[in-house]
């Protein structure tokens, strides 16, 4: 949620700050902005939209300098406009600044510093902390006053930053401190960086440090230093930037979304590559950083997520209690935080997210650890702020996911859960032969989602029918009801088309109050246990003229004669098939919205990653 791009070296910082800012824009979209010492002189450009909007202005007004702040914004405090973008300046105008983050006690800020005769241009809550930076510069004298009041202003705040601050009197200097929301270093051959994601500078820095909460640092030319926000010695790792953390190619996709829908296939191979022991019929998860006799003593489990991490959670509590007998939780990772929820000493917790940094699930993670839990995490970003603080995890290796909708991450989080589920489950009641049947099921299933995709121009069919309608219902049944659940999601975040999924049988205690010749209905109804109860379903649907999509297995010719259109499937194993059920919906959803006109890789109001309450 908004980008930071900093840099301070021997190149012109403009066209690097811009084309970090394009790479980072899947985070914020509002609007965005530079702010130079162009011949010493602090120049600022920011404007509303998408990042194209500042390079379109850039062009024509270019500012240069070596030395330069941007970011792009996702609006918390304050409408996105040219007023609102950052970077904000304090009093005097020669101090600007980068944010992302909330201070939450801005208003008591802003009204002590209002009394001293500030005044502010926008809404937002970085301009005050401009300001208070500002006001501790001006009473300061020492060489290192710009770090000094940084320093200062940072111990007054509450909420959550990642800050980049430069000063028309420093030229040769920036500050940087994080808390609550990432805030790297890059180190480049020509100078150095600061960003809150390595993707911003892949290709330009070779070595990154990755602060820590409370840490402040100061980045020169050829120098960088790190120590804590309270004046203490900070430790720092310069690690290298790993391929897969540079920026994503988009090939000969049109998006993002549908890049990273065909990505599937060695997304899921990378999530079971290496971790599958054939001998012992199970899984090796060495991340866990649990030993077997700890793995076998836990009685319950917890899964913490948000929006589609948590739906992966929710086929996670289908797989483990099927597989392996223990009884699992799913919680909303927002409301897990701040409720009391009962756990007992040998319950474990799961925190899921695809980016890491999602504040919400962060939060959580951290409020089971505070219990005295053990909270793990299932994370895909290398390096991101939940894998360094859980007691261990699962990477999902599926690589970078740019599209705002998540589609790999999803079907490779249900993965993690199945390696996790098989694991416990052979420690517990799985035999042998049911961990080998499963292992088959699981180095099948990308030649599967391949075949599956060999149907996107059949489903691009299916929603050239179906684009226009004002609402749909998901339905599905056991592990289907959160494919159910993700497939709306899908569906209203891109084409902004109203959308719910909700379990099959629900449909006669109020839903179907909906049904009408308007509102079609996605059934999910492959080949499983519940395929009878399906069927009925689909028919009180007909009797009442709504029309219906149905997800079904290959071959099954009766679906096809009960509903209007079907995304047909592979076969699989029961277990299996939420992975394979949950792509035609991606697909479908991304085909409707691309026939609305919509932009589907950045959708109106969306940040990739929410890194605010
Ligand atoms: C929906 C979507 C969001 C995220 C949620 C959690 O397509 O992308 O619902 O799943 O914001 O994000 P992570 O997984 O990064 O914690």
């Amino acid at each position: 949620m908004c980008g930071i791009v900093a840099y301070l070296g021997e190149k012109e910082a403009q066209p690097l700050l811009l084309d970090g800012l394009r790479r980072l824009e899947y985070r914020g979209y509002d609007s965005s902005g530079i702010a130079t010492l162009d011949h010493g002189v602090l120049k600022i450009a920011k404007k509303k939209g998408h990042v194209q909007a500042l390079a379109t202005h850039l062009s024509s007004t270019p500012i240069g300098g070596k030395i330069g702040i941007s970011h792009t914004r996702w609006a918390t405090h304050g409408a996105a406009s040219d007023a609102n973008a950052h970077p904000h300046t304090d009093q005097s105008g020669r101090l600007a600044i980068v944010h992302n983050g909330v201070v939450e006690n801005y208003l008591a800020l802003k009204h002590r510093l209002t009394a001293l005769g500030h005044t502010f241009k926008s809404e937002t809550d970085t301009e005050i902390l401009a300001h208070l930076i500002g006001h501790y510069y001006d009473a300061c004298n020492e060489p290192d006053r710009l770090l000094k009041a940084v320093r200062a202003a940072l111990r007054e705040v509450s909420g959550t930053y990642g800050i980049a601050v430069l000063h028309q009197d420093h030229p040769g200097l920036l500050v940087g401190a994080r808390r609550g929301s990432p805030l790297l270093i890059g180190i480049a051959k020509d100078g150095h960086f600061f960003t809150s994601d390595v993707m911003a500078i892949g290709g330009h820095a070779g070595q990154v440090i990755e602060l820590k909460d409370g840490d402040i640092a100061t980045i020169t030319a050829d120098t960088h230093a790190v120590t804590t926000i309270d004046g203490g010695d900070a430790d720092f790792i310069v690690k290298q930037v790993e391929a897969s953390e540079a920026i994503s190619e988009l090939g000969s996709f049109p998006h993002y979304m549908l890049k990273e829908v065909f990505d599937q296939p060695q997304a899921l191979r990378d999530a079971f590559r290496g971790r599958l022991d054939r001998e012992a019929s199970t899984v090796k998860l060495g991340g866990l950083r649990m030993t077997s006799e700890e793995l076998r003593r836990i009685e319950r489990i917890v899964i913490v997520g948000c929006g589609t991490a948590r739906h992966s959670g929710l086929v996670g509590e289908y797989l483990i209690e099927t597989l392996a007998n223990l009884p699992v939780e799913v919680e909303y990772a927002s409301e897990f935080r701040y409720r009391n929820t009962p756990m007992d000493p040998r319950t474990l917790v799961f925190a899921v997210s695809q980016s890491g940094e999602t504040l919400d699930t962060l939060g959580a993670l951290r409020e089971a650890q505070r219990k005295g839990y053990r909270a793990l995490g299932i994370c895909n970003r290398v390096g991101s702020t939940m894998p360094r603080e859980s007691d261990g995890g699962v990477y999902m290796h599926a690589g970078p996911e740019i599209g705002v909708a998540a589609t790999k991450s999803f079907t490779s989080q249900v993965m993690i859960f199945t390696l996790i589920a098989l694991l416990l489950g052979r420690m517990r009641y799985l035999s042998a032969a049911q961990g080998q049947e499963l292992i088959d099921g699981i180095e099948a299933l990308p030649g599967l989602v391949e075949k599956l995709l060999a149907q996107n121009d059949a489903i691009k069919k299916v929603a050239e029918k179906y684009h226009k309608v004002r609402s749909m219902i998901f339905l599905g049944r056991l592990h289907h009801v959160p494919v159910a659940m993700e497939g709306a999601l899908k569906m209203k975040e891109i084409t902004y088309i109203n959308a719910e999924g909700y379990p099959a049988a629900e449909l006669k205690h109020g839903i179907i109050a909906l049904i009408d010749e308007e509102t079609p209905t996605v059934l999910i109804c492959p080949k499983d246990s519940v395929y009878d109860k399906n069927a009925s379903t689909l028919q009180e649907i007909k009797a009442r003229k709504g029309p219906v999509i149905a997800v079904a297995t290959e071959g099954d010719t009766q679906i096809g004669t009960l509903a209007d259109d079907v995304l047909y499937i592979p076969d699989a194993p029961e277990i299996l098939q939420p992975i394979l059920a949950s792509i035609p919906l991606q697909l479908f959803a991304y085909h409707c919205a691309v026939l609305l006109g919509r932009d589907v890789d950045k959708p109106r109001n969306l940040a990739k990653s929410v890194t605010v309450e």
